[in-house]
Parts: C-alpha cells; sequence; structure tokens
C-alpha cells in the first residue's frame, strides 16, 4: 500500500528488519561476561576443593576485574584464584598464515597494540581483591612447569582465551591440555574471526583438537547453553585419565519418570 520502492524499503528496513535484529539480539545473543557465573556456581554446587580461572590476554584488565568481582560476588574469592597472563607489550608480530586475516589478506592486528600498563593492574587490583596473580611476559616464559604443578591443588573451571592470534593460543593449549580436567569451560573470545574459519585464529585451535592433532584421546564440544548464538564457549573433554573435580555429593538418580497425566504438559 505504500508509495514508491524508495519508501517501502525504507519501512522494511526500518520498522520490520532492524526491530528484528535486535529483538534476535536481546533475547539470544551471547554477552561474555554471563557465562562467568554459570561457570563459577556451577563449581560451587558440584565440585569440592580450590579452583583457578586463567585469562590468556588480559591487557588493561577489562575483563580480568570483572571476573575478579564475580568470584567475590558468588562468594568463591577464598576457593578461586584469578590468573592473569599477558606480556603488557601488546600483540606480538604475527607468525603465520593463521594469524592473518584471509578475506583482506593482511595483517590484523599490529606490533604493540593492546599495550597495557601493568603497574596500573597491578595497583587497581591490589586495593580491591587479594585472590589473584598477574604473570607479566610472553606465554612461552610464563607458563612454567612450576605454574603448571599447581593446576593439581587448584584446577581450572575457565580458561579464557583472548590473545586473538592462532600461534598465542596455541602455545597456551599445548601447555595446559594435559592439566585441563574433563568438562572444564574454554572460553574463545575471538572464534568468529575469518568467520570462523577453521583455517585461522582461534578457530583454527578448535578444529585440531577435534581432528585429534595434540592429543587422540580429547576433543572440545560446545556448549551450546554458555555459547549462546555464538560458537566461543567449549566443554573440554577427555575420554579416559584425569585429571578429574572432585564431585561435592555423589549424586543419587532416580531413573524413573513418574507418570502424572497424559497431555505433553509434565
Ligand atoms: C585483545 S587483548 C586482551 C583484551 C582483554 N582480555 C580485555 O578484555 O580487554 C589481547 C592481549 O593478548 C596479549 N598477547 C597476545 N599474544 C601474547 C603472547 N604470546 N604472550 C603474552 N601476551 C600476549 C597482548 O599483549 C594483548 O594485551
Amino acid at each position: 500500500m505504500l508509495p514508491g520502492d524508495f519508501v517501502r524499503t525504507t519501512f522494511y528496513l526500518y520498522a520490520i528488519s532492524k526491530p528484528r535484529k535486535w529483538i534476535r539480539t536481546a533475547t539470544s545473543g551471547f554477552y561474555r561476561m554471563d557465562h562467568i557465573y554459570d561457570v563459577i556456581y556451577e563449581a560451587s554446587k558440584k565440585y569440592r576443593g580450590n579452583f583457578s580461572i586463567l585469562e590468556f590476554g588480559t591487557n588493561e584488565g577489562y575483563s580480568f576485574t570483572k571476573i575478579l568481582y564475580a568470584t567475590k560476588y558468588a562468594k568463591m574469592a577464598d576457593r578461586i584464584t584469578v590468573h592473569a597472563f599477558d606480556s603488557f607489550e601488546g600483540m606480538p608480530a604475527a607468525v603465520e598464515r593463521s594469524d592473518t586475516n584471509i578475506i583482506t589478506n593482511s595483517v590484523e592486528w599490529i606490533e604493540g597494540q593492546f599495550h597495557g600498563n601493568y603497574e596500573e593492574l597491578a595497583e587497581y587490583c591490589g586495593k580491591k581483591y587479594r585472590n589473584y596473580e598477574i604473570h607479566k611476559g610472553f606465554f612461552e616464559d610464563t607458563i612454567t612447569e612450576k605454574f603448571l604443578g599447581r593446576m593439581t591443588e587448584s584446577p581450572p573451571i575457565l580458561i579464557w582465551i583472548d590473545c586473538d592470534y592462532y600461534s598465542s593460543a596455541k602455545t597456551v593449549l599445548e601447555r595446559l591440555i594435559p592439566h585441563i580436567p574433563s568438562g572444564c569451560v574454554i572460553y574463545f573470545d575471538e572464534y568468529e574471526w575469518n568467520y570462523g574459519s577453521r583455517f585461522t585464529g582461534e578457530a583454527r585451535l578448535v578444529h585440531e583438537v577435534n581432528m585429534g592433532l595434540f592429543e587422540r584421546n580429547i576433543e572440545l564440544v560446545l556448549d551450546t547453553k554458555l555459547s549462546w548464538d555464538s560458537k566461543r564457549v567449549y566443554r573440554f573433554m577427555r575420554f579416559e585419565g584425569g585429571p578429574y573435580y572432585e564431585i561435592a555429593a555423589p549424586a543419587i538418580p532416580d531413573p524413573s519418570l513418574h507418570r502424572t497425566n497424559d497431555s505433553p504438559l509434565p
């Protein structure tokens, strides 16, 4: 009924298309702070002992301090230590083709981009929190055997990978994998880079793990509840062999579903 294609198109774009997209994002769009709370509450209910949360790529600490606050809010600060790993020198140089934007055929991040300020972050955290450690340096130097040995006492419940490059994230996984318990959540902040192509970035790592290129009996399973409409949140699964979380109270499942009525309602 509207006059002319221009008015019809404008009506469609602003009265139909945009609201449809907005509603979709508002109701089912991924927001990267949600799963922090889900994971912490899950650990507090299901498992015994102490835990760690590891962030690789911290920059100014935007997500790091939000994670720290979540441990405090959930009253888990005495059981969870949050570890930040970053050189604070910004992005290193791209190492290989898998670190490049394959749409524009160019380098996405320039060397030194996301330069952080270690002293400022340390001072800020020191005033507000106690359950954290900041590991300054390149991952190859800071993810040491000594540090990894500590994962036995406080296994990771959330590994937050936000170092953008395939090469950086690969160093992280290569060292961590033997110490990750089955069921641990791994979050890839930049999974959708290059539209999630299996040739580049963090998506390449997910592909390689699931092809068995790291270890034969491990996989990364997309957690669809935690990921919402993204492909960013995975469960690390190991077919056999530890480490394992210590279950808080053994669940005694009632296998039978008791009959109620014959309608689709419960
Ligand atoms: C996108 S920023 C992190 C953003 C941060 N998580 C936030 O929420 O604001 C990426 C960071 O990864 C760090 N990084 C990348 N590769 C690294 C490596 N091999 N070793 C140490 N730090 C690295 C960079 O210094 C940079 O601060």
